[in-house]
């Protein structure tokens, strides 16, 4: 059975698609599942923002086979780890939570690399091209700190 990680923000269109891609970029495929997911509706079925598919192809990754979708609360069940890319997100997340198992389960993706300082992921969507690059570098890092850690408790 995988491990499995979902990587959550608002519209799923920027910052969690490419996040998917890091991570599951920096994990084996046999033993790890990475998904992404957006506490909004707004863009369910949508491909990922051009920008960041353009980001990401820069750095060697593909995400256009991705699609939007909805974080839901059964989500819960079928991941063992939630990343969030920031705080109104963590506060979404966490407020369709039942119970503790499922809060203690969703984290900031940046405590990685800044533990306890709660630091967001700007969301780029109303920004610059270079938005992009920045958040693609805080997610590199960060994942790789993850995709260690994960890699290091699951052998
Ligand atoms: P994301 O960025 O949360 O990184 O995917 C956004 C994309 C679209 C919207 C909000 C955030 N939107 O409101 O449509």
């Amino acid at each position: 059975m995988s491990v499995k990680i979902l990587m959550v923000c608002l519209g799923n269109i920027c910052r969690s698609p490419l996040a998917e891609g890091i991570l599951a970029s920096k994990l084996p495929n046999d033993k790890f599942f990475v998904d992404s997911a957006g506490t909004g509706s707004w863009h369910v079925g949508h491909s990922p923002d051009r920008r960041s598919i353009a980001t990401a192809k820069k750095n060697g990754l593909d995400i256009t086979n991705q699609k939007g979708r909805q974080f839901s609360r059964s989500d819960f069940d079928s991941f063992d780890y939630i990343f969030v890319m920031d705080s109104s997100n963590l506060r979404d997340v966490i407020h369709l939570a039942q119970n503790d198992t499922q809060k203690e389960k969703v984290q900031l993706v940046l405590d990685a690399i800044f533990p306890n300082e709660n630091v967001d992921v700007p969301d780029p969507y109303y920004g610059t091209a270079n938005g992009f690059d920045m958040v693609y570098q805080m997610l590199d890092d960060a994942c790789e700190v993850i995709a260690q850690r994960l890699i290091a408790k699951h052998r």
